[in-house]
C-alpha cells in the first residue's frame, strides 16, 4: 500500500473506525461496482468480434461483471477469472439474482490455466496496467497464446498510453463521488511518478452507518505506465498478428484496443 498526501496524513493519525484495503477489496470492491455500472462503451465491440470469431469466451480480470454479465445476456458462453474474491462474490451474487450460471474462477491472469481453450480472450478496462512489470506482461501474453486460445482465436485488450497523457510527476486534481442515498462520499487521488513509470491511486471515503456513526475507508491501487512501443515489442516476439486496432474515447481518456490473432 502506498499512501501519499491526504491519505498518508489520515493513515498516520490512527483514526477510529477506519478500514484500509486494496481498491478491489472490501468497501472499494462495491464502490468500483457502482462506479462502472453504466460503462458499456466496449460491449458492442466484443459482441461484433464474437460474431466473427466465435462464442466461447474467457474474460481475464472479470471483476464484478461489467462486461461478463451483458455478454452472457447476449448469448455468449463466457467464463471469468479474477484475483479478488470480493469482486468474484459481487459478480456471483449479481448472476444469482439474474439466474445466470457462468463458470467463475479465482486466479491470476498471468498463470491461469483451464481445461478448455477459447475463441476469444478479453482483458478490459485497462486492467493490463495493474501488472507491475514488463516481465509480467510478457508472461500474460505467453499464457494467453499458449494455454487459453484456440488456433485462430483472438485476444482483445485495451490500454491508455499514459506517457502521452501525463507529462510531469506530481499529484493530479482529485475526483469526488457523492452517494446521497447512502450518505457517503469518496475522494479519489492520483499521483504520477514518471521515474517509476507508475500512477499511484488513493481513495478516501466516509459513510454514515445505521447508528448515525461515521465509518472511514482508505484504499489504494497502482496503475503502471505502458507505452504502445513496449506492447508492440512483446507482440512480435510471441507470434500474435494484430488484426484490428480501435480507439474509443472514455472518461479515462482515449483507450486503445488491440485485437490479436493466434
Ligand atoms: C479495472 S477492474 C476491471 C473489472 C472488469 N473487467 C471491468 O471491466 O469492469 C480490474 C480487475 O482486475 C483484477 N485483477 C488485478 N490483478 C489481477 C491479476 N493478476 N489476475 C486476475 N485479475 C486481476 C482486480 O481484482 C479487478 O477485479
Amino acid at each position: 500500500m502506498e499512501y501519499f498526501g491526504f491519505c498518508k496524513g489520515i493513515s498516520q493519525m490512527n483514526m477510529p473506525d477506519t478500514i484500509y484495503s486494496d481498491m478491489y477489496e472490501g468497501y472499494y470492491a462495491k464502490f468500483y461496482d457502482s462506479l462502472v455500472k453504466n460503462d458499456d462503451f466496449d460491449i458492442d465491440f466484443y459482441q461484433e468480434l464474437s460474431e466473427e470469431y466465435g462464442k466461447e469466451v474467457l474474460e481475464l480480470a472479470c471483476g464484478s461483471g461489467r462486461v461478463l454479465i451483458p455478454l452472457l445476456k447476449r448469448g455468449l458462453q463466457i467464463h471469468g477469472v479474477d484475483l479478488s474474491t470480493h469482486m468474484i462474490d459481487i459478480l456471483k451474487a449479481k448472476c444469482k439474482k439474474k439466474n445466470l450460471t457462468p463458470e467463475i474462477y479465482f486466479g491470476d491472469m498471468c498463470t491461469f490455466k483451464c481445461n478448455k481453450k477459447f475463441d476469444m480472450v478479453i482483458l478490459s478496462h485497462i486492467s493490463i496496467s495493474l501488472l507491475e512489470s514488463h516481465q509480467q506482461r510478457v508472461q500474460l501474453f505467453n499464457n494467453v497464446y499458449k494455454f487459453l486460445l484456440k488456433e485462430g482465436g483472438i485476444f482483445v485488450f485495451n490500454f491508455v498510453d499514459y506517457s502521452k497523457k501525463m507529462h510531469s510527476s506530481g499529484e493530479l486534481k482529485p475526483n469526488y463521488y457523492f452517494n446521497p442515498s447512502k450518505k457517503a462520499y469518496t475522494i479519489l487521488f492520483e499521483k504520477v511518478d514518471l521515474e517509476l513509470q507508475k500512477v499511484f491511486v488513493n481513495l478516501y471515503s466516509e459513510e454514515v452507518d445505521s447508528t448515525g456513526g461515521i465509518k472511514r475507508f482508505v484504499g489504494s491501487s497502482c496503475k503502471n505506465i505502458i507505452t504502445k512501443e513496449s506492447i508492440d515489442e512483446i507482440l512480435t516476439d510471441i507470434g500474435f498478428t494484430v488484426v484490428k486496432e480501435k480507439n474509443i474515447s472514455t472518461q479515462e481518456g482515449l483507450i486503445k484496443f488491440y485485437v490479436l490473432k493466434k
